[in-house]
Order: C-alpha cells, then structure tokens, then sequence
C-alpha cells in the first residue's frame, strides 16, 4: 500500500463559522475521505465539494479510482459515520467496481 499524490479540487461554498464540534466533525471527514482515496483507489484525481444551504453542510468527496470502499474494512468510514451520526447526519457511500467512488456527507447544522 502506497500513498498516491495526484491533485485536488475543492469548491467551497460556505461563509460563516460553524460550531466547533461541527467544524471537527467536518474536519475529519475531509481529512479521512481524500486520504482514503490516496491510499486504497488509484485515482489521478480527488475532488471535494462542501456547500452550506443554512441548515446542512453537503460534502462530496469523488475520487476515479476503481471503486472498492466499504465501511466494514476499516475505521475510518465508519469514524465519519459515528461522527456524522452525533449530529443526526449521515454518510453514503457509492462505490462500484470499477469506480468511480463518491462518499457523499451531510452534516446538519441549523444557525
Ligand atoms: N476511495 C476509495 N477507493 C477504493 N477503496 C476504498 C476507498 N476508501 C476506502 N476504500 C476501501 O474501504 C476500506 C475501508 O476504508 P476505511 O477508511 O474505513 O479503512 P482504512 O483506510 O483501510 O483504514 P483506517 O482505519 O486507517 O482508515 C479500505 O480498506 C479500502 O479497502
Ligand atoms: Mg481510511
């Protein structure tokens, strides 16, 4: 297993402060979900994408690696559940054979 370097987008589209507990929570997830990708998918690319529509922050983690994920094989996806799940939030995952793998999150978190 062999750490990947390949580039990485981010759109963010958030512009206020989050509580701490939320913003460790998203922390994590943008933390573990591209790290993911450079150790397990063989992906060139990795793109992230975090939205705040005033209620949930949506974050799309994709990667074109070959697909894969499963939460049952390690700690962290299901890390960022249990965190997501604190705030009644919640992680799916879509990962096919073949890829590409996309973890899509959301993280309630009403002003
Ligand atoms: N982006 C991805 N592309 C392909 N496979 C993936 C991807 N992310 C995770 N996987 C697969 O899902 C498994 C579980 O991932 P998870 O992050 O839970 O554990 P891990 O990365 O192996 O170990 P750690 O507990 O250190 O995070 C991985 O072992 C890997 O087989
Ligand atoms: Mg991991």
């Amino acid at each position: 297993m062999h750490d990947t370097v390949f580039p990485a987008d981010l759109d963010l589209m958030l512009n206020r402060r989050l509580g701490a507990p939320v913003e460790a929570a998203a922390y994590f997830a943008v933390a573990e979900a591209p790290a993911n990708a450079g150790r397990h998918s063989g992906a060139t690319r990795v793109h992230v994408t975090i939205a705040d529509d005033g209620t949930a922050l949506h974050i799309t983690v994709r990667d074109d690696g070959h697909g894969g994920a499963d939460p049952a094989r390690g700690t962290g996806l299901l890390g960022i559940q249990r965190r997501l799940a604190a705030f009644d939030g919640e992680l799916r995952v879509s990962s096919p054979a073949g890829g590409p793998t996309v973890l899509d999150m959301e993280l309630p978190c009403a002003s």
